[in-house]
C-alpha cells in the first residue's frame, strides 16, 4: 500500500477533499493508496476534527516548542517517515520548510498554491491579483522545491475575476476548484 501523508495548519479542506476522493474512488483496491496520517503544527486545526471522524492517524506537532526551524523540521520529517510515504501532500501548512526537509522528500512532496504561478507566490494572492486588475485567477499544484512556491506544475484550474470580488469571495471561487484538481493530480500520482 502507498502511504499518502496530509500536512495541514488549518480547515483542512483540501485534505478533506482527497481523503473523500480517496474513499469515493476507492483509491485503495484501484490504485494501491491511502491516506495514512494527518499532521498538523497546530493542535486546533479544525481538519484534525474531520481526520479522525474518518478514521485517520494524526499527529500535531507545535512549531512553538523548537527553537529553531532546523529542529522542528528534522522531528517533523521523522514524524513523516513512520508512515513510510510515497507522497507528502502540504494542504494550507503554513510553514516555510528548510532546504533538508525538502531535500529529504524531494521527488515526493507537493503544494497547492491559491494562484496561477508563478503569479503571486507567498501570501495574499487573491488580494493582489484583485489589486492588479486580474481578470482571471486559479490555483496550482506543484512539485515542491527549495524555493516557496516554486515548482514543476502539475494541475492548474482558472477562475473568473468578477468586478465586485472581495479577497474572500475570489478565495472561496478559487478553493471549490482546489478541491477538485487536488485530489485529481494526487490519484495521478498514485497512478504513476
Ligand atoms: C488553500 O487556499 C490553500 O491553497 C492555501 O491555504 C488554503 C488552505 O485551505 N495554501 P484548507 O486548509 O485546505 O481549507
Amino acid at each position: 500500500m502507498k502511504n499518502i501523508v496530509i500536512l495541514i495548519s488549518g480547515g483542512g479542506s483540501n485534505m478533506a477533499a482527497i481523503v473523500r476522493a480517496a474513499q469515493q474512488q476507492d483509491w485503495a483496491h484501484r490504485l494501491g493508496a491511502r491516506v495514512a496520517a494527518v499532521v498538523s503544527n497546530k493542535a486546533s486545526a479544525g481538519g484534525l476534527v474531520f481526520a479522525r471522524e474518518n478514521g485517520i492517524a494524526t499527529e500535531v506537532l507545535d512549531h512553538k516548542s523548537f527553537g529553531s526551524r532546523e529542529e522542528f523540521d528534522a522531528q517533523l520529517a521523522k514524524i513523516i517517515d513512520q508512515y513510510d510515504p510515497a507522497l507528502v501532500v502540504l494542504a494550507g501548512f503554513m510553514r516555510i520548510l528548510t532546504p533538508g526537509f525538502v531535500q529529504h522528500f524531494e521527488g515526493r512532496m507537493v503544494n497547492i498554491h491559491p494562484s496561477l504561478l508563478p503569479a503571486f507566490p507567498g501570501l495574499h494572492t487573491h488580494q493582489r491579483a484583485i489589486d492588479e486588475g486580474c481578470k482571471f485567477a486559479g490555483c496550482t499544484v506543484h512539485r515542491v522545491t527549495a524555493e516557496l512556491d516554486v515548482g514543476p506544475i502539475l494541475e492548474q484550474a482558472v477562475v473568473p475575476v468578477l468586478p465586485d470580488d472581495t479577497a474572500d469571495t475570489l478565495a472561496a471561487r478559487v478553493l471549490t476548484q482546489e478541491h477538485v484538481i487536488y485530489p485529481r493530480a494526487v490519484a495521478q500520482l498514485m497512478r504513476a
